[in-house]
C-alpha cells in the first residue's frame, strides 16, 4: 500500500504528501486591479499542509478575465499581491502553483477593456453564464480571434509565466480544461477555424503547444504541469472524438516531460458515466507520467487509485475549501466541515478563512 500521507517525487519537486489542493476560484480578488486580496494569504497559509496547492485560476492578461473578483498574474502589484501570499505558504512549509487561465469566450464584454468582445477560435456564443459586476449575465458574443490575436496571447501567457516566476511559485500549471480557452480551441464543438488552428486534431492542439512551448522558455518541464478534462461538458464544450482528440494530445503530451498530468475526472453535480471514466482509463493508458486525479474523492476513493496505480496524487476541491487541515484529517479518520456552497464564490472572510482545524472542533 502506498501512502497517502508521505513524501512524494513530482518533476523536480519533492513533496510532503499526496493529498493536494485543486485549483479554486474565490472571486475576493480586488476586482480592479485583479490583486489578490489581504485575506487570501492567510487562506493559503491555512492549507500549506497539503503535498501541493494549485492556486485559483489566474488571468493572463485583462482579456483574460470572465468573472467579478478573479486574481491575475501580469503586473508588479499583482506580483507583490502572490509574492506574500507564497511566502506565508513556503513559512509554513508549504508548496503552491500558480494555475495560468484565460477564459476565452465565457466572459462578458462589461468584464473586458473597452467593453471589448471576449476573444475566441470562432464567433460562437457558449450556452453559459457569468457572474459580473450586476450579477449572473448569459456570455457575450465573441469575436473569432485573428493570428495575430493568437500570437499575442501566447506572448500573454509567457509573460504571466514569468510573473508568476517573479512572485515565488514552485510552479506553473496551464489550464487547459473546463471549456476555456484553450479547450475552446482543442475541441470541434467551439473551434470551427480554418486555419493552421483548426481542423484536424493537430491544428486544434496547434495552440496549446505553443503556449506550453513559450511557458517552458521561463519553466523547466519539471515545474509545468497541465489540467485537461477530456469528458467535461462545463461551459458548453464538447468534442465529437473526445478520446482521438485527447489520445492524440496525452501521446504527444508525453515528449514534453511535465510535471504532471491533472484530469478533472468528475464534475460537481453532473454524475459521471461508465463510458467517460473509461475514457479517462484508455487515456492513462497513454500517459507515461505522474497522474494526478481529481473529482469527488473521498478518503477511501483516493486511496483505492493510488494503490490501484490509478493516481500519483489526489486534488481535493470543495473538501478544502472547508478544511485547512485536510490531510491530517484524512490521515486520521477525523470528521469534515461540510464546505457552504453560498460563500465558495465572492464575500468576506465567511466560508473563507474561518473554517474550524481539528484543534479548534476539540476545543470547543
Ligand atoms: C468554488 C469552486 C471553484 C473552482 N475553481 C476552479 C478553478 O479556478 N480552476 C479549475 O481548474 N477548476 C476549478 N474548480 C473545479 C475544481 O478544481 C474541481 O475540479 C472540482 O471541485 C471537483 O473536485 P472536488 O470534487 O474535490 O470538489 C472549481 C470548483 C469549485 C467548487
Amino acid at each position: 500500500m502506498t501512502s497517502m500521507f508521505s513524501s512524494v517525487k513530482m518533476g523536480d519537486l519533492t513533496l510532503k504528501n499526496r493529498v493536494f489542493m485543486a485549483p479554486l476560484t474565490r472571486n475576493r480578488a480586488h476586482n480592479e486591479s485583479a490583486v489578490p486580496s489581504g485575506m487570501a494569504k492567510i487562506y493559503y497559509a491555512q492549507r500549506a499542509s497539503a503535498g501541493l496547492i494549485i492556486s485559483e485560476a489566474s488571468q493572463v492578461s485583462p482579456m483574460g478575465k470572465g468573472y467579478v473578483g478573479t486574481p491575475g498574474i501580469y503586473d508588479e502589484t499583482q506580483v507583490r499581491g502572490w509574492k506574500e501570499i507564497n511566502d506565508a505558504v513556503h513559512a509554513e512549509g508549504g508548496k503552491i502553483f500558480m494555475q495560468l487561465w484565460h477564459v476565452g469566450r465565457i466572459s462578458h464584454t462589461s468584464l473586458l477593456p473597452d467593453n471589448q468582445k471576449p476573444l475566441a477560435p470562432s464567433a460562437i456564443r457558449a450556452q453559459a453564464q457569468t457572474y459580473t459586476e450586476s450579477g449572473m449575465a448569459d456570455v457575450s458574443e465573441p469575436k473569432a480571434m485573428t493570428e495575430d490575436e493568437i500570437k499575442q496571447t501566447i506572448a500573454d501567457y509567457k509573460h504571466a509565466a514569468q510573473c508568476a516566476k517573479d512572485a515565488g511559485f514552485d510552479g506553473i500549471e496551464v489550464h487547459a480544461a473546463n471549456g476555456y480557452l484553450i479547450d475552446q480551441f482543442i475541441r470541434d464543438k467551439t473551434n470551427q477555424r480554418t486555419d493552421n488552428y483548426g481542423g484536424s486534431i493537430e491544428n486544434r492542439a496547434r495552440f496549446l503547444f505553443e503556449v506550453l512551448d513559450a511557458v517552458l522558455e521561463i519553466w523547466p518541464a519539471g515545474k509545468v504541469g497541465i489540467r485537461l478534462s477530456p469528458t467535461g461538458t462545463f461551459n458548453d464544450i464538447a468534442d465529437s472524438a473526445p478520446e482521438e482528440t485527447f489520445g492524440t494530445i496525452i501521446t504527444k503530451l508525453n515528449d514534453y516531460n511535465l510535471a504532471y498530468l491533472h484530469m478533472v475526472e468528475r464534475f460537481p453535480g453532473i454524475g459521471a458515466d461508465n463510458k467517460d471514466i473509461k475514457i479517462i482509463e484508455d487515456l492513462l493508458k497513454l500517459w507515461n507520467g505522474f497522474y494526478i486525479a481529481n473529482g469527488d474523492y473521498d478518503a477511501m476513493r483516493a486511496q483505492d487509485a493510488v494503490d490501484a496505480g490509478h493516481a500519483d496524487a489526489i486534488t481535493f476541491g470543495r473538501p478544502f475549501i472547508a478544511n485547512p487541515d485536510l490531510p491530517k484529517r484524512l490521515e486520521i479518520g477525523a470528521e469534515l466541515n461540510e464546505p457552504d456552497q453560498d460563500t465558495f464564490y465572492g464575500g468576506g472572510k465567511e466560508g473563507y478563512i474561518d473554517y474550524p482545524f481539528l484543534e479548534d472542533s476539540e476545543a470547543a
